[in-house]
């Protein structure tokens, strides 16, 4: 009955068939891993907030470099002693990070199941947060922000390609946390980002910090 032709679609088909099963077992795994996640960050990782950060959008290294931080916490020869010994983690930066939730959260996943996190989020599209914003704060914030941090923070800090997160559209008190964070040494920041921030604060004072948050909550 089999001649050589339809041997041949069957062999064809049947190889089909695997790759794509193959193909879907990944994405679904990786939206089983992700469920978990998005009880906080919200569907497809766009959060309600407001102290949840939106993670959907940002860059794999960026997520990676996160969960890395969040999970080892401050022990940094561990974290250099993973980034070395996986290829894959060779461009990761990790700066120690303060967290409420996220600490114990990370301890629940290996490097690898960290990796598929991290491609699953950094693939869905970032979505601005729907909040109010102060038109003349964000306009002084637009200037600052243009000044000390366009630099790592790129389009207004909505390029995920710097690798330095999605500042754009980001919840405000998520932000204000954050930047709290930064301001009192409980999370670390590249040097040259200390360096601005205190530049802000000395043009700008105490009102730098909201007048940034404002520029960047503004941002549809
Ligand atoms: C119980 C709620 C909760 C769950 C579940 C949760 N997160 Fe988070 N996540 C947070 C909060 C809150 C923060 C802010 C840091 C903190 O306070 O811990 C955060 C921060 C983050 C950040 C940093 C974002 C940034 O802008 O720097 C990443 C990345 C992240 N979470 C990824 C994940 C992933 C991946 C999962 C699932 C494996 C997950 N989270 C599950 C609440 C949660
Ligand atoms: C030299 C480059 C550089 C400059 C300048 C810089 N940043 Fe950053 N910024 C980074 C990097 C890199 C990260 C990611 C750090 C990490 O992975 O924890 C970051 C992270 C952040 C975050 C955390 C984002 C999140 O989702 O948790 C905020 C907020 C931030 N920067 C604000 C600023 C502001 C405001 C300025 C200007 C006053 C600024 N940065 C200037 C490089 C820079």
């Amino acid at each position: 009955m089999f001649n050589k032709l339809s041997l041949q679609a069957l062999i064809l088909s049947i190889l089909g068939f695997c790759f794509i099963s193959d193909a879907t077992a990944e994405t679904a795994s990786a939206s089983m891993l992700a469920d978990t996640c998005l009880g906080c960050h919200g569907p497809n990782g766009i959060s309600h907030g407001p102290a949840t950060p939106t993670i959907s959008g940002m860059s794999e290294l960026y997520i990676i470099g996160a969960m890395l931080a969040y999970k080892y916490g401050d022990d940094e020869d561990k974290v250099d002693e993973i980034i070395e010994s996986d290829p894959d983690f060779e461009d990761v930066e990790y700066f120690a990070r303060a967290s409420t939730v996220m600490d114990r959260i990370a301890q629940g996943y290996t490097e690898e199941e960290i990796k598929i996190l991290a491609k699953y989020f950094a693939e869905l599209p970032f979505e601005s947060a729907d909040q109010p914003a102060n038109d003349d704060q964000a306009r002084a914030g637009a200037s600052l922000h243009e000044t000390h941090c366009e630099k790592c923070h790129e389009n207004g800090g909505s390029s995920a390609e710097d690798d330095a997160g999605v500042l754009a559209g980001q919840w405000a008190p998520y932000l204000k946390y954050t930047l709290d964070d930064y301001n009192s040494g409980d999370r670390d920041m590249p040097k040259k980002m200390k360096k601005q921030m205190e530049e802000a604060h000395a043009s700008a004072g105490d009102d730098a910090m909201r007048d940034l948050i404002q520029f960047y909550a503004n941002q549809k």
